[in-house]
């Protein structure tokens, strides 16, 4: 959704930019209403969120940029903006409306209809070597963990050394589960981006990049050193516990000893006063009378 105004681009008057907007507004409305939880959004992303995403590709890096879910263009724009080659540029989307308009909006660029869920056939025969990026918009939020897991791996398998893979998301948290259940430690580094406040709603972009064999080994080492100093931690703390205790119980015991002890001697003092003016009786009797 976007409420900001472009600079009209070279060879576009701002009255042309504003219908072009108005067209892909109700496009998207439209593709919602037939296919919401493929269109993902009623509204294009705004250019601070599309320009966020291409600068997330690093252009030098060799090979195709390949675009996920492209809709009407917003983040093809922003990634031929930066100067990306259009020939360098794959789109892959699945509505035929939206297809037939990348073409005609973007001339030297590939457009792919197909299932970006299924990469590695949809791009069979199109791509050819390492990928410089993958770049997604795919609402990957209504898609089980188990479909965005493979939709990563199926990007990593065909991005170069240099390559990464970009998405964003409206959510919180990383759209891909950082953790998978029974494994120690994250296969890819995932990176976000601040908040897009100019985007609504705001968004956050996120990098992923596969971790190197060497990379995943020394992740993996640093979890378990991290789980041992858990354990320890744990034990150490049961030992505290258990010392306090002991010395509660034997601070009780010691009160409990002066209390006795206190009290035994002040009965004694009790029964000295008591007895006073009965000794003194008797060893009056016993003194012997004074002579007159
Ligand atoms: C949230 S929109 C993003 C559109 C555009 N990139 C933008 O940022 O405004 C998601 C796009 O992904 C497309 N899409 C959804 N599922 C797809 C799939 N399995 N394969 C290819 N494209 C898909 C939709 O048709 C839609 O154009």
């Amino acid at each position: 959704m976007r409420t900001q105004v472009d600079p009209p681009e070279p060879g576009r008057s701002r009255e042309g930019l504003f219908h072009q907007r108005f067209a892909d507004e109700a496009r998207f409305i439209k593709a919602w209403f037939e296919n919401p939880g493929a269109t993902g959004a009623v509204s294009p992303s705004g250019r601070f969120l599309a320009r966020a995403m291409a600068r997330c590709v690093d252009l030098d890096a060799p090979g195709p940029v390949i675009e996920l879910g492209p809709g009407t263009g917003p983040v093809t724009q922003a990634l031929l903006h930066r100067g990306l080659a259009p020939e360098r540029l794959i789109l892959v989307e699945y509505d035929p409306a939206f297809c037939r308009l990348l073409e005609r909006r973007f001339p030297g660029v590939r457009v792919v209809q197909g299932d970006a869920y299924d990469l590695a056939g949809t791009l069979a025969g199109v791509v050819d070597g390492p990928a410089c990026a993958v770049v997604s918009s795919l609402p990957l939020l209504n898609r089980p963990d188990a479909d965005r897991l493979k939709l990563l791996a199926d990007a990593f398998d065909i991005i170069g050394p240099r390559g990464v893979v970009v998405q964003f998301t409206y959510g919180m948290v990383s759209p891909i589960p950082r953790r998978v259940k029974g494994e120690s430690a994250p296969r890819f580094s995932a990176e976000a981006s601040q908040p897009v406040w100019l985007n609504l709603p705001p968004a956050r972009v996120w990098c992923y990049r596969p971790l190197g064999e060497g990379v995943a080994l020394r992740a993996n080492a640093a979890e378990k050193l991290i789980g041992e100093f858990r354990a320890g931690a744990g034990r150490m703390k049961d030992e505290i516990l258990d010392t306090c205790d002991r010395i509660e119980t034997e601070i009780r015991l010691a009160r409990e000893r002066v209390r006795s002890d206190f009290e035994r001697r002040a009965a004694r003092v009790r029964n000295e006063r008591a007895m006073k003016p009965a000794l003194e009786l008797l060893r009056r009797i016993g003194e012997p009378r004074k002579r007159r």
